[in-house]
């Protein structure tokens, strides 16, 4: 294995996304492991995180025969969605947990598509898979991770076809928020709070330092949209009800209830810290 290919140090802390088990997550009929976009008519956690995949899909905007990269898949539900709703010739997708890895690979054999989506244990920042042989490249919350999103940027140019496009849903430092008016050890809070590991700091930049970024890696017609609205709060919203909800105390069992009751213990802290935070979805070209 090359050294840009190897996991790092962050990479190890993050496949700590292997303790999650399908199951036991907030989706009750899917497995996805995202925070949802609320808009509309969604009810749970499975049509929001639907949701946030199928924007996302419109945003890069997938056409059917497109040869798709997928960076950060989680159990790959967005993946069989996408194979099958916009008739993609192909996914490859991208993750560094081997858990993850290992149960997509299975479900893709139980729906008979692992001649089309290929799941491999790689990171989004290491060698591209197929240098100039994808028409789009997508990160479904998970970019943050990456270390550093700006590598991953690169990769993604260098994995594009000319006039190929990369979309992500993305969370951000919110560029409205005064940090100026707050010590450096809360800004560590609002920057951590969110997360399942510790995002690297190089990735902590608003929405115009993003545009900025992906400008500067050789991407044209830029566009980074906040939709925080439509996910952080009716998210939350949501995940405290949940809590009191008799069918997901029985679905999850009792011990990931209780972390998940000390994850939200203090719900006004939560709401202070995601102040700080944006989530947007970025759209960018390569130039033809
Ligand atoms: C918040 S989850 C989102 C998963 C999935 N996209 C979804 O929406 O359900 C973030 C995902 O990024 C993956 N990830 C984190 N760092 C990564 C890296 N460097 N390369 C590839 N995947 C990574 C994690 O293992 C996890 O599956």
């Amino acid at each position: 294995m090359s050294d840009s290919a190897r996991p790092t140090p962050q990479d190890q802390i993050l496949s700590s996304y292997d303790f999650f088990d399908p199951e036991t997550l907030l989706t009750a009929h899917s497995s996805y492991m995202n925070l949802g976009y609320w808009a509309g008519e969604c009810a749970t956690a499975d049509d929001a995180s639907v949701a946030l995949a199928h924007l996302l899909a419109d945003s890069a905007g997938f056409r059917p025969g497109d040869r798709v990269l997928d960076a950060g898949f989680g159990f790959g539900d967005q993946d069989f969605y996408w194979l099958e709703n916009w008739r993609l010739k192909s996914i490859t997708a991208l993750n560094i947990g081997a858990k993850q890895v290992k149960i997509a690979r299975r479900r893709a054999g139980e729906r008979k598509v692992s001649d089309r989506i290929d799941f491999r244990q790689a990171s989004a920042t290491g060698e591209s898979p197929r240098p100039g042989g994808f028409d789009r490249v997508v990160a479904l919350e998970s970019a943050f991770h990456f270390d550093t999103r700006e590598d991953f940027f690169a990769r993604a140019l260098e994995s594009l076809r000319p006039g190929g496009t990369i979309a992500t849903a993305d969370i951000l430092k919110r560029d409205s928020f005064d940090f100026e008016s707050i010590s450096p050890e809360d800004e560590v809070k609002i920057r951590t709070s969110l997360f399942s590991g510790v995002p690297p700091v190089r990735n902590w930049y608003g929405a115009r330092v993003y545009a900025e970024k992906l400008a500067e890696a050789g991407f044209v017609d830029v566009s980074v949209r906040s939709i925080r609205e439509e996910v952080f709060e009716p998210f939350l919203e949501y995940s405290l009800a949940m809590l009191e909800d008799a069918e997901f105390q029985q679905r999850v069992g009792a011990e990931n209830l209780e972390m998940s009751r000390g994850m939200l213990a203090d719900a006004p802290q939560i709401r202070r810290c995601v102040e700080g935070l944006d989530y947007v979805v970025a759209v960018a070209t390569k130039p033809a």
